[in-house]
């Protein structure tokens, strides 16, 4: 067979490319990873040629028979990992995953779903009126309080009176631990479903670094390729509870994503997922998972040494949120900023943000890819220097109210910034430690 650089040399090239810019950056986008060249293998295997549509043993195409094994292989791990007596490998990624989820319990336009409000953390599938959920459902969302933390009495008298058919817990940017045994009270007082959406923190939960839903939730969802450092994917689960309160829970998702809502599922994906599960069973993840929170909260201390405002004021889990407004830096400018001195972070609305979501008042920042790499307290407290410098480099560029004026800043800016001494000298400094902590 022809290898892929004589195949395509430009596809190949720009693969080069990036694995070199993933070598010489600070990755520090808390919901990617580096996932291991096992789980890189399996990816790339001849699984990807296979049709298997339907469920081990039950498919609609011949010649499953070794397929078959990995998805029971993947299905076993993952039930034993989190301890749930139902586990669905199919979902192409999180979002299919949470789409199945509500086709299974709830009737469009008719159920509601309560879920955390984009703007305060939540993700785009738990209600936004933008995305799918809250175009075919009728949403309620609730909000964090004004220190940035979930407000479970809030959240109680909002549910008893709006009296959805599922609440979502999870998020997508909350540094907080989320007390699912609390959100298991609210809903059994309710009479609802409740989803737990851990796909940010699942690595933290196997490492037992957060408390675990699976004795108070109903149903579990988490995407593969985050803190679990697998392939891009996804994994529903059912718990006991789920199972007692609904028997038919784990055969609704079953038909929820065959024939609901996918076809043939990704195999390769499926052995990739099981190789990360296999992986993230032996004690050294358990360490990884721990080194992520003790190098988030090192981080955290160190930035607010820095004058840095932390949502929340600091961290429990692997990410920090910063309002930049005292700092009189949009997000965007800042994010970009970091990029060009080789730390690269995402934009990020803050609670009660006032600025439009593509000029948010703050970024996010995680330590699962770097923590990943090998990084320790020591390399956190010189990233925090590095961050500082960075973001100081752009003090004082405020955007424009104005939209006219904006676009004018922005292109100003960027071309500024993107030439800055100081930054550009970071990204060697940034370059030089990561060629210490190789990628394997
Ligand atoms: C909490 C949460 N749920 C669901 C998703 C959706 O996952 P995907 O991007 O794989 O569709 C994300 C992704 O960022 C997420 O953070």
């Amino acid at each position: 067979m022809v290898s892929l650089q004589k195949a395509d040399l430009k596809i190949y090239e720009l693969i080069k490319q990036e694995e070199k810019r993933q070598q010489d950056v600070l990755e520090m986008i808390p919901s990617e990873n580096y996932a291991s060249k096992a789980v890189m293998e399996a990816l790339g295997s001849v699984l990807t040629n296979k049709y298997s549509e339907g469920y081990p043993k039950k498919r609609y195409y011949q010649g499953n028979k070794f397929v078959d094994d990995v998805e029971i292989l993947a299905c076993e791990r993952a039930k034993k990992l989190f301890g749930v007596p139902y586990v669905n490998v199919q979902p192409y990624s999180g979002s299919p995953a949470n789409t199945a989820i509500y086709f299974a319990l709830l009737e469009p336009f008719k159920d509601k779903i309560m879920g955390l409000s984009l703007a305060f953390g939540g993700h785009l599938t738990h209600g936004s009126s933008v995305s799918f959920s809250g175009k075919y459902f009728k949403i309620v969302s609730y909000e964090l309080d004004k220190d940035g933390f979930l407000d479970y009495d809030a959240i109680e008298k909002l549910a008893v009176s709006e009296k959805p058919k599922i609440i979502v817990c999870g998020a997508t940017a909350y540094p907080r631990i989320i007390d699912f045994k609390r959100f298991g009270e609210i809903v059994d007082k309710v009479g609802c479903y409740l989803l737990a959406d851990i796909s940010h923190i699942t690595g933290l939960i196997i490492a037992g670094v957060h408390p675990s839903p699976v004795p108070y939730v109903d149903i579990i969802m988490t995407t593969t390729h985050k803190t679990l450092r697998g392939p891009r994917g996804a994994m529903i689960m059912v718990t006991e509870k789920g199972l007692k309160k609904d028997s038919e829970l784990g055969i609704k998702i079953d038909k929820a994503i065959i024939p609901g809502l996918q076809g043939g599922p990704h195999d390769n994906q499926t052995a990739a997922i099981a190789v990360a599960l296999l992986e993230a069973s032996r004690p050294s993840f358990k360490k990884y998972g721990e080194q992520v929170v003790k190098n988030a909260k090192v981080l955290a201390g160190k930035l607010t040494e820095f004058g840095f405002d932390l949502v929340s004021g600091g961290t429990d889990n692997h990410l920090l949120l910063i309002d930049l407004t005292n700092k009189k830096v949009n997000g965007a400018v800042a994010a970009l900023a970091l990029e060009i001195a080789g730390i690269v972070v995402n934009k990020n609305a803050v609670p009660n943000d006032k600025m439009p979501r593509f000029y948010p008042s703050g970024i996010r920042l995680g330590t699962p890819a770097i923590t990943t790499r090998g990084m320790k307290e020591k390399e956190m407290m010189q990233i925090a220097k590095w961050i500082n410098e960075a973001v100081n480099e752009v003090g004082g560029l405020e955007l424009p109210q104005n939209l006219e004026e904006r676009k004018i800043f922005w292109k100003e800016a960027r071309a500024r910034i993107s030439e800055n001494k100081n930054l550009l000298k970071i990204s060697q400094e940034v370059k030089t430690l990561c060629s210490k902590f190789p990628l394997s």
